[in-house]
């Protein structure tokens, strides 16, 4: 491994002041940490094991890294009694030797569940599943994350369950009590990494995101109010510019506000900018996009208890949003395009991080 800060910090000192990168064109990271942020990406765990381009790029933007999938049940936990944490311990060794802090993501979530669940999870032996598997990976990590996504995606107002509850595999199983089983068993696994609820859907100033935001505050607030251990809200933000009409930055003010209020932290979680419904024209797209990013992390920036931001992937060659075109145009959704070169979006990103007092 070349080490990055030594690198830079040799070409600081050597270089005449013309060679030295301009305070714009440093790294995501350096802009974040300037403002005692964080800034990270969901880790492609193949790519990062088989494409050297993209771990240079990994390590030299990021201080945070999330493993896109390989923390999810269906890959960590593939059989009732065993448990699989190469791919995840792969990972932790790619942050620790880059000075890069990592998230856990997730511990409770109605997808990605492995081929078992559904036959061998009963009412019965759910709560004890739930405990060992919490307790198995969070402490297999312990003293090593930064904060864990424990449940995610659990509101869903649609569902008609009572509180706006998602109509989950672990609420049939459990009832309402999962979550706080869950976090309760958390903080024994590991007390030193955040605690975090994880949703998406709550970006815009529609009926359903207004109902979404207020079912999402009313179970933190419950959630706070009976004293379970839960420090963190992650704020997926997967948004599209062909909503960019139903933005409306002061909702957002207002919604991070009542959280920052209930004394949680706040970490923008899986941000992407969906270019779906965008014209082909790349730069018009690019300009698009971009505007997305700056006007929402601008408006999420101004709260201060939001501590990180994270992209869903860092570069267009890998994203969960590649085949959604009608067009088949290759999607430019992240901060660098494919071939890793910025775009638009990566110095929307840098500027808004500099907004931040
Ligand atoms: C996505 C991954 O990006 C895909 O590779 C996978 O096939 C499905 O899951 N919300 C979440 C993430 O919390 O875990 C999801 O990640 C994207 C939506």
């Amino acid at each position: 491994m070349i080490a990055r800060r030594a690198f830079l910090q040799s070409a600081a000192c050597l270089a005449p002041a013309a060679f030295r990168l301009s305070a714009a064109e440093e790294p995501l990271r350096v802009h974040a940490a300037a403002h005692g942020l964080l800034y990270g990406a969901a880790a492609n765990y193949r790519a990062l094991q088989n494409d050297s381009d993209y771990s240079a790029h990994f390590a030299e933007e990021c201080n945070l890294l999330v493993p896109e999938n390989v923390l999810k049940w269906s890959t960590v936990h593939p059989e009732p009694q065993r448990f699989d944490f190469v791919p995840g311990d792969f990972l932790a060794r790619f942050g620790a030797g880059h000075e890069i802090q990592m998230r856990g993501h997730t511990l409770v979530w109605h997808e990605q569940l492995p081929r078992w669940f559904a036959e061998t999870v009963t009412k019965e032996n759910a709560r004890e599943y739930l405990e060992t598997h919490i307790h198995t990976v969070m402490g297999h990590y312990q003293g090593r994350m930064h904060s864990w996504d424990v449940v995610n995606e659990a509101i869903h107002p649609p569902d008609g369950c009572d509180d706006g509850l998602r109509k989950t595999p672990w609420l049939e199983l459990l009832g309402p009590e999962y979550l706080e089983i869950a976090y309760t068993a958390a903080a024994a696994a590991d007390g030193h990494a955040l605690a975090g609820y994880n949703d998406y859907g709550l970006d815009y100033q529609t009926p359903e995101q207004e109902a979404k935001r207020m079912a999402v505050l009313a179970l933190l607030r419950r959630l706070k109010k009976q004293k379970i251990p839960i420090q963190a809200f992650g704020m997926q933000a997967h948004l599209s510019a062909a909503q960019q009409k139903n933005f409306q930055p002061q909702v957002l003010r207002r919604f991070l506000g009542e959280i920052a209020g209930l004394g949680l932290k706040i970490l923008i979680t899986e941000m992407d900018v969906s270019d779906a419904d965008l014209p082909a024209d790349t730069e018009a797209r690019d300009r698009a996009v971009a505007e997305v990013y700056e006007r929402y992390l601008t408006a999420a920036l101004a709260e201060p208890a939001v501590v990180a931001v994270l992209t869903w992937g860092l570069t267009d060659k890998y994203t969960w949003l590649a085949h959604r075109r009608a067009d088949a145009a290759p999607a430019r959704v992240l901060p660098l395009d494919v071939e890793f070169q910025r775009k638009p979006a990566w110095y929307a990103i840098a500027k808004a991080l500099d907004t931040r007092r």
